[in-house]
């Protein structure tokens, strides 16, 4: 029998269920309410209804794309306000939407990735220094060196820009802008309007960190104009000369600032993360760490790591996969139904209606992963092709999947395949494991003592 009816939480007057979510920590409040009322529940926040989507079976069917398409929900519309029309905050029926897909997407294939190896190697290098270089007792603060890591490195490589940041105490001033800028638009999400229009203080400063953006980011576009085409093989350029096939339009200046943007955000805080993490998993685990350093000794020995070694280093990536499934660092992406439809043969469901999928629980779905779902254990991917579809996300979903996948998973095995040449990894603090959210999710806190495994280059 058909039904509308979906089990919701208890409500709180005209804040529905708003309170029941640790406002620090949304994700995982929402994951905890999955564990209570089930795979597919209904949560309403004031002014809107939204369904949170967490087994294999129901995420097959919001993932048909036939039937849904990506929602540019409340929170990525205030992301607008710096990512403007690019690719990850923009409608499918944007028409730069598919133009940019298809002018950028060369830029991420594995071919392009041999491109951009060398420069990723300079950035891991910088890491290997700065880490063999420590005094015995001191310490690694690790996502905020991943964050150096990897922010410089979607510079480098996305605009030939060296941010520096292992050269600086703090981090670079557009990184404080971001990271300002994205914890305001999420906390615009959860204030009323007036409340919101009262905070006058909050709102210069945010019209200022964007500007600051919006300058660093036009300067990279003018200056690559005026010194011309130098030859330069990076996102820049591709943005630059790239004609979409369909039309053979090219993109414009505003439409290629909000690109740049939306790479440098969505390119660096996923990526240090997800390493953050499988630093985490890796120390509480000498077993696995063992064993991965027994492959990178195998494959790469003492040598710079090529292109084709990084291809070689399967347990690395394996480790990666998992650390993904257990904390997918871009933990939920929402769709909506393009018509009327059913779920499961069961659900009706309007046109409009949005469902977010938390990928954290999907993960964790015991009929795909097993009654051990919450253990870390790479030996899961050992052969993918078992893996069903629809059962892991981290990526998101079809045509509005991540473009940058590739380039992640590349820069991410090189830098754990060189961290694992090169140190030993040592618990000193007994760490537990403290899941901070932002719009991406990291390892709060985690610091580690490296002991050297050789004389470092
Ligand atoms: C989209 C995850 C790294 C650029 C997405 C989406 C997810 C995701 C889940 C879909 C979001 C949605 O449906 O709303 C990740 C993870 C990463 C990572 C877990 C690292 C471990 C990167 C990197 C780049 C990048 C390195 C760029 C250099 C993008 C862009 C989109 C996107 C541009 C929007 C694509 C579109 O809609 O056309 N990512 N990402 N991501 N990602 Fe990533």
């Amino acid at each position: 029998e058909k039904t509308n009816h979906l089990p919701q939480p208890k409500s709180y007057g005209p804040l529905g269920n708003l309170p029941l979510i640790n406002k620090e920590k949304p994700i995982q409040s929402f994951m905890k309410l999955a564990d209570e009322f089930g795979p597919l529940y209904q949560f309403q926040f004031p002014g809107r209804t939204s369904r949170f989507v967490s087994s294999a079976q129901f995420a097959a069917e919001i993932c048909d794309e036939s039937r849904f398409d990506k929602k540019v929900g409340p929170a990525l519309q205030k992301v607008r306000a710096f990512g403007g029309d690019g690719l990850f905050t923009s409608e499918t029926e944007e028409i730069n939407w598919k133009k940019a897909h298809n002018i950028l997407l060369p830029s991420f294939s594995q071919q392009a990735m041999k491109g951009y190896h060398n420069k990723m190697v300079d950035l891991a290098s910088q890491l290997i220094q700065k880490w063999a270089r420590l005094n015995p007792n001191e310490e690694v603060e690790v996502p905020e060196d991943m964050t150096r890591l990897t922010l410089d490195t979607i510079g480098l490589c996305g605009f030939n820009y060296r941010f520096n940041s292992f050269y600086r105490e703090r981090s670079h001033p557009f990184v404080e802008k971001m990271v300002h800028a994205l914890d305001e638009s999420m906390s615009q999400t959860q204030r009323f309007e007036l409340q919101d229009k009262l905070m006058i203080r909050t709102k210069k400063q945010y019209k200022e960190d964007i500007e600051y953006m919006f300058n660093l980011v036009d300067q990279l576009i003018a200056e690559r104009k005026e010194t011309g085409d130098q030859g330069e093989d990076d996102l820049l350029a591709h943005m630059l000369k790239g004609k979409d096939p369909e039309t053979g339009e090219a993109l414009d200046d505003e439409n290629i600032r909000f690109q740049i943007i939306t790479f440098l955000i969505a390119g660096h805080e996923t990526t240090s993360g997800l390493l953050s993490f499988a630093i985490h998993y890796l120390m509480k685990n000498p077993d696995k760490l063992k064993k991965a350093q027994e492959e990178v000794d195998e494959v790469i020995g003492e040598d710079i790591p090529s292109y084709k070694q990084v291809k070689k280093l399967k347990y690395v990536r394996m480790i990666l996969n998992e650390a993904l499934r257990l904390w997918p660092t871009a933990p939920a992406f929402s769709v909506y139904a393009k018509e009327n439809t059913t779920l499961a043969g069961q659900y009706e469901v309007e046109k409009g209606e949005t469902f977010t999928l938390l990928l954290p629980q999907l993960h964790r779905d015991t009929s795909i992963w097993g009654e051990d779902a919450e253990a870390f254990k790479p030996e899961r991917f050992e052969d993918p092709s078992q893996i069903p579809r629809h059962a892991y996300k981290p990526f998101g979903n079809g045509q509005r999947a991540c473009i940058g996948q590739q380039f992640a998973l590349h820069e991410a095995t090189l830098v754990l395949g060189m961290v694992l040449q090169y140190f030993d990894f040592e618990d000193h603090t007994n760490y537990q494991l403290d899941v901070k959210e932002a719009l991406t999710m990291k390892p709060e806190g985690l610091t580690m003592r490296v002991k050297s495994r050789r004389d470092a280059a």
